[in-house]
């Protein structure tokens, strides 16, 4: 299944994971279930990364892929989800910080600073909800982002949580892009 958009949110989440699993991650995924079997240590884990070919997305699509074990978005994000996010002041956050591995700790939670350096219509990010860990469904809810309908939190285009019982924004994973259309996840 290609990486575009439908209107059935459930059914097209859950393939992206599936497919990612199979195609995206490649090599790093045929070597997961060994690893993951083998209960690694720290260590071990840090050094898991994933490469992602995106080069299959258009603005407004997005892909899953597995990553530690978690599923991670990487979506390209249209004029209007990158304006929207760019429009929140941060003193209407529930969580003011970025939550970016990319940056210092205390970075605030600007759409930039929520998105790839430099490429802001790119998002990358674990999407587990920050309540109880469901996951999310992509562009849905209030303000087009994410919605978790287990206990109805709400997320807005750059991941931050604006309602429900969520405390924090989805985590943004270290990742940089190795080429135009490629990009490594830990
Ligand atoms: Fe997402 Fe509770 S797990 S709202």
């Amino acid at each position: 299944m290609s990486a575009t958009e439908t209107h059935d949110p459930n059914r097209r989440d859950f393939l992206y994971i599936a497919t990612g699993m199979a195609g995206v991650v490649g090599a790093a995924a045929a070597a997961w279930p060994f690893i993951d079997q083998m209960r690694p240590d720290a260590s071990t884990l840090a050094l898991a990364s994933v490469e992602v070919d995106v080069s299959s997305l258009q603005p407004g699509s997005s892909l899953i892929v597995k990553w530690r074990g978690k599923p991670v978005v990487v979506r390209y994000r249209t004029e209007k989800e990158m304006k929207d996010g760019e429009a929140v002041k941060l003193e209407d956050l529930k969580d003011p910080m970025a939550r970016n591995a990319n940056l210092p700790s205390d970075a605030p939670a600007t759409d930039a600073n929520r998105a790839a350096t430099g490429k802001e219509a790119w998002l990358v990010m674990v999407q587990v909800c920050t309540h109880l860990g469901c996951i999310p469904l992509g562009q849905e809810g209030e303000y087009g982002g994410w919605f978790c309908p287990c206990h109805g939190s709400v997320y807005d285009t750059a991941g931050r949580i604006r309602h429900g019982p969520a405390p924090e924004n989805m985590p943004v994973p270290t990742f940089q892009f190795i080429s135009d259309t490629k990009i490594r996840v830990g």
